[in-house]
């Protein structure tokens, strides 16, 4: 494992942070048991990874301190989130707080190194910094987190404007961002300002379901070819990242989604999401393997530097798996 510091807040972390929401939930959201789960945290610990990513909303706090509580709490890096849905923007401070006591109960821990505002929108952020980020503040300086941190809600706010005013704030040690292949805009958006204010990244979206379900890319590129957005042969083709895939190139496409995110200036952890054990040790591999080469990464920025949005799927609000 390659380990790098996070930003302001000096943690040394595993460049591949274990997520432990999105589609897969550890597995339970495609029917692993809590045991498998378990032993797919264990797995990532022997691995070397050392950040490990929940939310309230993911239901696998309890799970994940579970997993961990063996571990000596200072060898692992805890992130967890409040509630802070695009579906409940104006969310009391009292409810924040309530839900970090809660987490330390689920976690089994005394202290949350990194406490996160979950899916904060642009027009919800006036309200997250002045009422309910002073509250926490106050948590934090009694001892229940280390660092207050926020995550943009990508489908929600492609242009991440949300995170262009909280990076330079002041208040956040930790952003997370959403960036891809296909989603380049971060790049200008905010890993200038991320490094300039020493804030550190934790990367979601690196592939998703557009790089990972069958169909979805070749028809996502259709669209874009009908919108006059790609080029047509992108459309005619069932492989459209077909061309990334060579002897001293990616092995695959999530290979390459991984490579991608991970060498990008500005990225600090890759988050990945997985519920198999096949998937978790190839990622991490693909997390520790060069850059793609030069010419695919020019070719990439080319094709798809100017898309926005693409590939960021909107969480279904009824279902607090899915962000
Ligand atoms: N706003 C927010 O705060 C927010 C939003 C989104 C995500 N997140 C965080 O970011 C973490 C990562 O989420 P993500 O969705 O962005 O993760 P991701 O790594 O981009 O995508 C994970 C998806 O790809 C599949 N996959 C992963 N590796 C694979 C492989 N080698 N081969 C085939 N399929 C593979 C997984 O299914 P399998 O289970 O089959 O591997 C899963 O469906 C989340 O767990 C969460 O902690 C936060």
């Amino acid at each position: 494992m390659e380990y790098v510091t996070l930003g302001r807040t000096g943690l040394r972390v595993s460049v591949a942070g274990l997520g432990c929401g999105g589609f897969s939930r550890l597995g339970l959201g495609s029917g692993r048991s809590e045991a498998e789960a378990v032993g797919l945290i264990r797995q990532a610990l022997d691995l070397g990874v050392n950040l490990f990513d929940t939310a309230a909303a993911y239901g696998t706090e309890a799970l994940l301190g579970k997993a961990l509580k063996a571990v000596p709490r200072d060898q692992v890096v805890i992130a967890t989130k409040a509630p802070f849905s695009v579906s409940n923007p104006n969310s009391s401070a009292a409810s924040a707080v309530a839900s970090l006591d809660n987490s330390l109960r689920q976690l089994a821990t005394d202290i949350i190194d990194i406490y996160q505002l979950h899916g904060v929108a642009p027009g919800a952020y006036e309200h997250a910094r002045s009422v309910i980020a002073p509250a926490l503040l106050k948590e934090k300086a009694k001892g229940k987190f280390r660092h207050l941190a926020i995550t943009e809600t990508a489908p929600h706010d492609p242009e991440h404007k949300m995170l262009q005013l909280a990076v330079p704030d002041g208040a956040w040690d930790v952003a997370m961002v959403g960036f891809h292949m296909m989603h380049q805009n971060a790049r200008d958006g905010v890993f200038p300002l991320a490094r300039q204010h020493r804030v550190g990244t934790l990367l979601m979206f690196a592939v998703r379901n557009i790089f990972s379900r069958s169909g979805q890319l070749a028809a996502t590129m259709r669209e874009l070819a009908a919108a006059g957005q790609v080029p047509q042969w992108l459309a005619e083709t069932p492989d459209p990242l077909g061309f990334l895939i060579h002897e001293g190139g990616a092995r695959s496409v999530i290979d390459a989604a991984y490579r991608f995110v991970r060498h990008e200036p500005g990225v600090d952890v890759v988050l990945f999401g997985t519920g198999d054990p096949d998937h978790l040790r190839t990622n991490i591999a693909s997390l520790l393997a060069p850059p793609l080469p030069e010419a695919d990464r020019a070719r990439l920025a080319s094709l798809f530097g100017h898309l926005v949005g693409i590939g960021l799927d909107a969480p279904h609000l009824t279902r607090r798996s899915r962000t």
